[in-house]
Parts: structure tokens; sequence; C-alpha cells
């Protein structure tokens, strides 16, 4: 959501600035626009609505050698997309780019009476703002953005130009993200680090409530209350293949075939296949602390809620003296919850960024609970304000719709889980299947991922016709079907929605008719027979019918996938390959943009 680039230094910035709003455009956006200072001062601002082609387009009839500049892509908020509306936005001597959400624009506004507003946005608002503190170049441009922040209420990241200093920017944050490359005799910004890779491997993450006065060989930071800051330069991880289709075809496509990799990162060095044990450095609770541990509460959204509902199934399962509660952190934020005694939160997050997960764990902190974080981005938010944490370290996923990461969370909190039950002395050998099957995963996932992909496209191609679904499951093969149902929703716009089979007969039976097909989740196990009735139920009254299995399956459905019944527990994740796929070959057999769905972005940073 919303992307911003910037910089100073000797090479051409209008070309950084492109090639790195570039860089960000998986996280989703609908203008962009960049803007550059000459040595004296003179601005070229381009905008754009729409793609960055089209600012491509814009920026062949108005290229310069400019050395210093900030750009933007916009996802709207407030005012429509347009071009009016996209940033850099200009007051005076003014640019400003911004993420977030300035809580009381109007307020100020209505005070900001010698400007004359050009678009609907909260951004110009800031811009002028500062630009009222400026004086037309008399104070210092880090003190007028310090100035203006001080009355700001709300969220931002912000990148500041001022005709009258050509060689410096101020950037600031305060609740979405802002990293600086450190490069030599070169200095970039980016909301995202995977905007500076290939540029420097230095890279300082802003603080909330931070704000830095940047030149092209220094970087100067403080608080808002002109406290000196002390920059801790950190190494970018990413690398520029991780950030490549490398030859696939798309994002997705390469993010589902990676699992097998991914996942083997996310167990490295984590489990000890010969003493069945797993070891989970990163929450940093000590034996006693993991003893004590009475309820775990997992929280996260879409995707992640889903992993954290998956994994509380397991985790119930091998640790039944705690209770486990999974919840959507923007419901969970406004509820009046009581956390009991001898809690442990799980902070689940691929971007890190998620504003409602980010506000859970503020108000769970609050409470004197501690906080796990579950996380992917390195350097992120939620990783640096949970109490620990565990990096799933899937590498960077751009493609919208978030799949190596679902596998991977699921896989973490299982090993937390173990932590758990290993630390309250669970009986020798009671864990050994869960750990054997965790270290075959990868290459389970890697037959599999190979087994069933011819399968799925032809399915694919076959159900492309249908506009809703409903995916079933049982148990752990319940919060499986909601991801399933999530992936072919938002990338194939298919209504899809999942229900607990049990929960047929309560309504969702009254669906079944030729305009849906039904996608059910049939793993061997204790509840076969339960989900095998189910099944008959769905029949009997004339639905459409795509299987996918671990077994025998004699029904007569529309299709069955098996895939390999190996995996006696972690079945369903390999299941959930087979969703991903379906969701993926349905996308490109109805030819919709499989990255970038509508409406959507990658990292949601507004409420
Ligand atoms: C679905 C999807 C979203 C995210 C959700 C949380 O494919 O990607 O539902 O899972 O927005 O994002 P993170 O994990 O970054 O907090």
């Amino acid at each position: 959501m919303c992307g911003i680039v910037g910089y100073v230094g000797g090479k051409n910035a209008q070309d950084f600035l492109i090639s790195g709003l570039k860089r960000l455009e998986y996280r989703g956006y609908d203008s962009a626009g960049i803007v550059t200072l000459d040595e004296n001062g003179e601005a070229t601002l381009l905008r754009a609505k729409g793609k960055i082609s089209n600012l491509e387009e814009k920026l062949a009839k108005n290229k310069r050698e400019d050395k210093i500049g900030i750009g933007h892509t916009r996802w709207a908020t407030h005012g429509e997309p347009s071009e009016i509306n996209a940033h850099p936005h200009q007051a005076g001597d003014i640019y400003l780019v911004h993420n977030g959400i300035i809580e009381n624009y109007k307020e100020l506004r209505e005070h900001l009476t010698e400007h004359e507003f050009k678009s609907q946005t909260d951004t110009e608002v800031l811009a002028a703002l500062v630009n009222s503190f400026y004086g037309n170049g008399k104070y210092p441009l880090v003190n007028a953005v310090v100035q203006a922040l001080k009355l700001v209420k709300g969220t931002y990241g912000i990148a500041v130009l001022s005709t009258k200093n050509p060689d410096e920017i101020v950037v600031a944050r305060s609740g979405s993200p802002l990293v600086i490359g450190v490069g030599t005799g070169e200095t970039l910004i980016a909301s995202d680090a995977s905007a500076l890779v290939g540029h420097t491997k230095q890279a300082i993450y802003l603080n909330d409530g931070e704000v830095a006065r940047i030149t092209k060989d220094s970087v100067e930071i403080k608080t808002l209350n002109a406290e000196p800051v002390s920059a801790k330069v950190e190494e970018i991880e990413t690398n520029l293949a991780a950030i490549q289709k490398g030859g696939y075809e798309h994002f997705l496509l390469k993010e589902i075939m990676e699992q097998p990799k991914s996942l083997a990162e996310t167990l490295r060095g984590r489990v000890n296949l010969e003493q069945g044990v797993v070891h989970l450095g990163g929450p940093g609770l000590s034996e006693q602390e993991l003893r004590k541990i009475k309820h775990l509460i997992i929280v996260g959204c879409g995707t992640a809620y889903h992993a954290g509902l998956l994994a509380s199934y397991y985790i119930e399962q091998f640790t039944p003296e705690i209770t486990v509660e999974t919840v959507i952190a923007s419901e969970y934020r406004y509820r009046n919850a009581y956390i009991p005694e001898n809690s442990v939160a799980l902070i689940v997050s691929q971007s890190g960024e998620t504003a409602d997960t980010l506000a859970c764990l503020r108000e769970i902190k609050k409470q004197g609970t501690k906080t796990i974080g579950i996380v992917n981005a390195i350097g992120s938010t939620i990783a640096r304000e949970v109490d620990g944490g565990t990096y799933v370290h899937v590498g960077p996923e751009i493609s919208v719709a978030s799949t190596k990461a679902f596998t991977s969370q699921v896989m973490a909190m299982v090993m937390f889980g173990l932590t758990i039950a290993q630390a309250k002395g669970a009986k020798p050998g009671s864990l050994k299947l869960y750990v054997e099957e965790i270290a075959k995963m990868p290459e389970m996932i890697e037959k599999t991922l190979k087994d069933v992909e011819g399968e799925v496209k032809k399915a694919a191609e076959k159900y492309k016709k249908y506009e809703h679904a409903i995916y079933l499951g049982r148990d752990t093969a319940y919060p499986t079907a909601m991801e399933g149902a999530l992936k072919l929703k938002e990338i194939s716009y298919v209504d899809a929605n999942a229900y607990a089979f049990g929960e047929l007969k309560h309504g969702p039976l009254a669906l079944i008719d030729d305009r849906f097909f039904e996608v059910a989740l049939v793993p061997e196990g204790p509840l076969y027979d339960k989900a095998i009735s189910n099944v008959q139920e769905v029949l009997a009254r004339g639905g459409h019918m795509l299987v996918i299995t671990d077994t025998d399956f004699n029904l007569p459905v529309d299709d069955v996938i098996k895939i390999s019944g190996e995996l006696k527990i972690f079945s369903p994740i390999l299941m959930n390959l087979v969703s991903q796929l379906f969701a993926y070959y349905m996308t490109v057999a109805k030819g919709y943009n499989v990255d970038q769905p509508r409406n959507l972005a990658k990292s949601v940073t507004v409420e």
C-alpha cells in the first residue's frame, strides 16, 4: 500500500525513482509521481494516474539530469485516484510525499488559508502545514517538518524536499515504514527495503517519532522532541534474485513453487530429528516461562489469521493443557477482551506492517502480556516492537496473494507449540511424529507440487465457468479450506466461501445448485467417515464437486485430485498447495492480473 522512494547523490535521480517505484509496484497503487530538483532548486514534477508506464511516458518528454528527488505510488484514501491527487504535493517551496492517513487534516486545512488547495488529499494539507512553518526558507526545513508533525494526528511516513535547499531530503515516520539506504556518495530512501536492493546493503530503519535530515553523505536523526538518535546501520539481506521472477511468468507461481526452499529456510537449525525435538531460539522465553504458559492468543489478518487458526488446531493436539484462541486483528483491537495471566500472544504478519495487527500488538503489550512475532519482513515494525520473535525467513513475497508465507507461518507456530510442549515435559516420543513430519515437509511439498500441477491446471480450465465456489473441510482441513477460498476469491474474483463440513446443514446447504461448485478437502484420519457423509449430502443435492484427498476416494464426485498419503498430520498443508495452484491457474484461465489483483494492496498499512 503506497510506496515512497527518494534519492540524493551523484547519479540521475529520475532513473532511481522510477526503478524504485517499479520495485514497489507489487504493494498495490492507483497513481504515481516523482519530483526532482536541479542544482538551482528548479523542480520537475511528473504525475500520472494508473500504471508507472503512464508516468514513464511523461518522463520520456521531461528527462532531467537532476541528482535529488522523491517519488510515490499512491493508493487512494482521501480523494479519487487522479493526477491531481497523486503525490508529490506542492505548497510554496515544499514538495512532499506521504504514506498513511492524517486524521485531523480537515481541521488543519481550515487554518491554512494562505494556501490554495488543488487536491482533496490529506497530504497536501501536510505540505501546506510544513510550508507555513518554513518561512520561505528562513528556518531549517527539518525544523519546519518537526513543527508541522507536532500538530498532526494520524500515521505517516513522509519525505520532503524544498526548492530552497536542493541538496537535502527530510524524512519522518510514525506508523508507516521508512528505510534509509546508505551508499557511497549517495543516500536513498524507500518505504520498503526491496527498492534499495542492488544499490546498497546498508540500511537504517527509522523508528516511530523520528525525523532525519539526509544529504548525499550524511544522515542526521533526531526525535520530534529534538533528542539526537544514533543511527543503527543494518544489513539488507534480500538479493536481486529474490525480487525477480526468475523465469516464471508470475511472481505468484514462483512463490508457490519456491515453498520447498522457503520452508527449508524456516526450519533451518530448528529441527533436531535425532532427538525428536525442535529448538526455537527467537521467542526468548526461558524454560520456566514456557512451562507457565496457559493461554495462547494468535493475532493476524487474512492469510496470517488462517495460518494462526490452522496452527491452533495442531497446538491443541499436542499441548492439551493450554487454550489457544486465534483472533482477527481488526476485531480484537476494539474488543474489550480480558487476557488471563500466563498468556502469550503470537503476532502473525508477513509484512510486519499491517496496521490492525500492529495496533493489537500495542494493545496487548499495554496489558503486560508477552508478545512473540511470527514475521517475515526483517526489520519491520511488528518485528521490532514484539518482545521476542521468530522470523519465518521465506524471502520477499511480491505477489499480493500470500502463499509461501502461509506455509511457513503455520510451521513456525507449530514449532513454537512444540517448544512449549517440550518445556512442559511432554511424554518422550509423543512429539516424535510431529517432528519427523516437519522435517519431511520440504521434500513432500516438492513432490506434491510436481505431482499435481498438470491436473490442477486442467481442473482450473474446467471450473473457470463458475462464479461461485464453496470450500469445505473438517478439523485441520477447515482452516485450510478457508485459506483456499480466500486465495480463489482474491485473485480470480470467484465468490468463494469456506464452511466447516458440520455447518453445512445449518444453512449453506441451501446454496447448492448449478451456479456453484464445491471444493472438498478430505484427508484420511478419524473424521474421514464424517466428511464422506457430508460429501454425500452435497452430491445428493446436485453439487459439482472437486475433492482433494490423500487417500482412495470412490464416491461419484466430478473430480478427485489425490496427493501422497505419506504425511499423516500435515497433509492439509499439502492440500493447500493444490488450492494455491488452483487459484493461480483459474486466474490465468480467466485472464486476470495474477500478481496485482484489483482493489488490493500487499501491505495494509492503514486501518
Ligand atoms: C491474502 C493476503 C492477505 C494478508 C493480510 C495480512 O493472500 O495476502 O490476507 O495475509 O493482509 O498481511 P500480513 O501477513 O502482511 O500482516
